[in-house]
């Protein structure tokens, strides 16, 4: 190219007026205004209004008018004041303007499937086709800036920090526990497979025992799961492990890093200390473990009054060991026609599989519709008197065994606050929450599984506990939430080979399995191994709340839909039957 920029296309203002500059960058407007023709010209630092007079140059007027959106471009020109009427106060150039000279044609682009312009001009699976054109709207372009200044603040408080860099294998050892495994198949090793890692676990865990007694990485993580607005099967963690440490240490830590990042990259103070809630209180109160604390509403326990009713279904659920809670929504029950009850029933019966969704509304100081005639005189007087409820407020019921019932609950919570604009938008409130269950009984392989994973250490409390009720068990384990979002998750580990070994065996992993899969990691722990313990940011989530996005997808320059594919370059895709056999696979019928 004969014309190299030397300014980009967000710096010029009055003070480079009269200035000769050269400008690079994508054609993002053009209009013709009798004759002379405005051109914007953008590039990732901003947007430049350049000027092509026809009594300057008629032809370069000319081709100028026939350039086409997105067409790459080069020019040379006289930086000028734009005439007072024209001046654009929304853009930090809006004051001045280049009056071109010389004009090069770099590139030229063939009509665009969308607007650059306007993101929702195409559908998203278009946008996706076509990402890197997306990449070029506005509202992404600020999303990978707000992504990169991330990684740098990160790396930059960590290292303050005094914590070490690291990179652990992408190929390792198949362990699943927790998600699905991918797996690459080994072409030297017939018949064998690594496993991309579900995150590097067990090699932080390594690195301690190898005496790095503070560690972290910015890496990949991969899990074959089912996807969400807030999963990926690939995503990036900020990976952080520390020696000889306890929990405040990891919570602490994981505060300041993330006062600092929201600091550095929005100017925004985060408080001082996080609130740290309870698991069972968690569940409880907002019915989820990763509550979003913006918004109050909280589930109100409904247990004594339900025995009084002659609702039968409260009753039976109670005698079962279920449960019944309840929200009230204050002076909206004129919001909830028949018709929206029906659709927020059916949605939780078909997601959260309950039976039903009950309710009763506010009218002249008594309960009235939905399950009320269930409610004697007195009760209604009571339950008023007792929650303060008013004329048009409205209750609703869940009841069924614990888990479905606070979940349902929890999801119902949230669904309400949005509909009713409860939610502050604006508002960042981040908490940990601590004391979860060590373990987690499934129903399908009935056995206990890990509810964070088995390397997280039990509450020395709960010792006793892990023979006499092991679903009781306290872990040593605490996540990050903010907003309603799990944005880090990390634990104490367990650091002796005993312990470890009596971990795995509650699990339902007999002594040989043990070996066969972690046999590494015992035979290590054998050697000296320092308590320790850590965390792990979804750096993807914290990118989304960064953003203000509720799409993952958002925030990552190339991601995948929520059937894993990509639609870009058409990933996952078929291979050769040449490579097929060198890996001596054979694909089956
Ligand atoms: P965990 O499995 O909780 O812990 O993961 C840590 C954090 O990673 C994010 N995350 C995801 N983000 C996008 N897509 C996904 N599919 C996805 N899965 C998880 C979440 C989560 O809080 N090794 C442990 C950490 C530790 O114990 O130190 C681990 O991976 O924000
Ligand atoms: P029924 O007496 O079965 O017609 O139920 C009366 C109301 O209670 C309906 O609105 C049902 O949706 C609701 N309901 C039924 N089962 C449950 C349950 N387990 N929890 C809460 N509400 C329920």
């Amino acid at each position: 190219m004969r014309l190299k920029r030397t300014v980009t296309c967000g710096q010029l203002t009055t003070k480079n007026i009269g200035e000769e500059v050269i400008l690079n960058g994508w054609v993002a407007k053009n209009r013709d205004h009798g004759g002379v023709i405005f051109l914007d010209l953008r590039d990732r630092y901003g947007k430049t209004q350049i000027t092509f007079n026809p009594d300057l140059d008629a032809k370069m007027a000319d081709r100028a008018k026939r350039l086409g959106m997105e067409d790459v471009i080069a020019i040379k020109g006289m930086v000028t004041a734009r005439p007072g009427g024209n001046v654009n106060a929304n853009l930090p150039t809006g004051e001045v303007e280049v009056i071109v000279s010389e004009l090069e044609v770099l590139n030229e682009a063939e009509p665009l499937p969308f607007l650059v312009s306007d993101r929702e001009s195409g559908n998203e699976e278009l946008r996706l086709e076509y990402r890197y054109l997306e990449l070029r709207t506005s509202e992404l372009q600020n999303f990978m800036k707000i992504r990169s200044r991330t990684y740098q603040s990160a790396r930059r408080l960590l290292n303050a920090e005094g914590f070490m860099e690291f990179e652990t294998p992408v190929l390792m050892k198949s362990t699943p526990e927790g998600a699905r495994d991918y797996l690459v198949p080994s072409r030297i090793h017939q018949g064998k497979f690594y496993a991309l890692p579900q995150s590097p676990q067990t090699y932080k865990q390594l690195l301690m025992i190898a005496g790095f007694d503070k560690y972290f990485q910015i890496v990949k993580c991969f899990r074959d799961e089912d996807l969400r607005a807030d999963r990926q099967p690939e995503f990036t963690q900020i990976d952080i492990e520390m020696s000889f440490i306890d929990q405040d240490d990891i919570m602490g830590l994981a505060t300041r890093v993330t006062q600092g990042i929201f600091k550095e990259v929005l100017d925004y103070q985060l408080p001082e200390t996080f609130p740290v809630m309870d698991y069972h209180d968690a569940m409880e109160i907002y019915g989820s473990d990763k509550p979003d604390i913006r918004f109050e509403l909280p589930l109100i326990e409904f247990a004594t009054y339900a025995e009084k009713t002659e609702f039968s279904v409260f009753k039976d659920n109670l005698a079962g060991g279920g449960r019944v809670k309840a929200l009230i929504l204050k002076n909206a029950a004129d919001h909830y026609s028949r018709k929206i009850l029906d659709e927020l029933t059916e949605w939780l019966k078909t997601y959260y599989g309950l039976k039903g969704l009950a309710f009763i509304k506010v009218e002249q100081g008594a309960f009235a519709a939905g399950i009320s005639k269930f409610f004697s005189a007195e009760l209604q007087t009571e339950i008023i008197g007792n929650l303060a409820l008013k004329d048009n407020d409205i209750m609703f019921f869940v009841s069924d065994d614990e888990a479905r019932t606070l979940q349902a609950l929890g999801a119902l919570r949230i669904e309400l606050a949005k509909r009713e604009n409860l939610i502050p938008e604006t508002d960042i409130k981040p908490l940990f929450v601590t004391n979860f269950p060590l373990l987690d009984w499934d129903e399908d392989s009935q056995r206990y599984i890990a509810m964070h994973h088995p390397f997280t250490s039990p509450n020395p409390e709960d010792i006793e506990l892990m023979t006499s009720d092991p679903g009781k068990v306290r872990a040593r384990a605490y996540d990050l939430v903010i907003n309603g979002y799990e944005v880090a998750g990390g634990s104490i580990r367990i650091h002796t080979r005993q312990m470890q070994s009596r971990m795995f065996e509650l699990i339902g992993m007999d002594e040989e399995e043990a070996n066969a899969r972690f046999g590494f990691l015992l035979r290590a722990f054998k050697y000296g191994a320092p308590p320790h313990g850590g965390i792990a940011f979804g750096f993807d989530r914290l990118i989304m709340l960064l953003a203000g996005t509720d799409n993952i997808r958002d925030v990552i320059a190339f991601p995948k839909t929520t059937s894993a594919a990509s639609l870009m370059d058409d990933a996952p895709s078929f291979v050769d039957e040449d490579q097929l056999r060198e890996l001596h696979i054979k694909l089956m019928e």
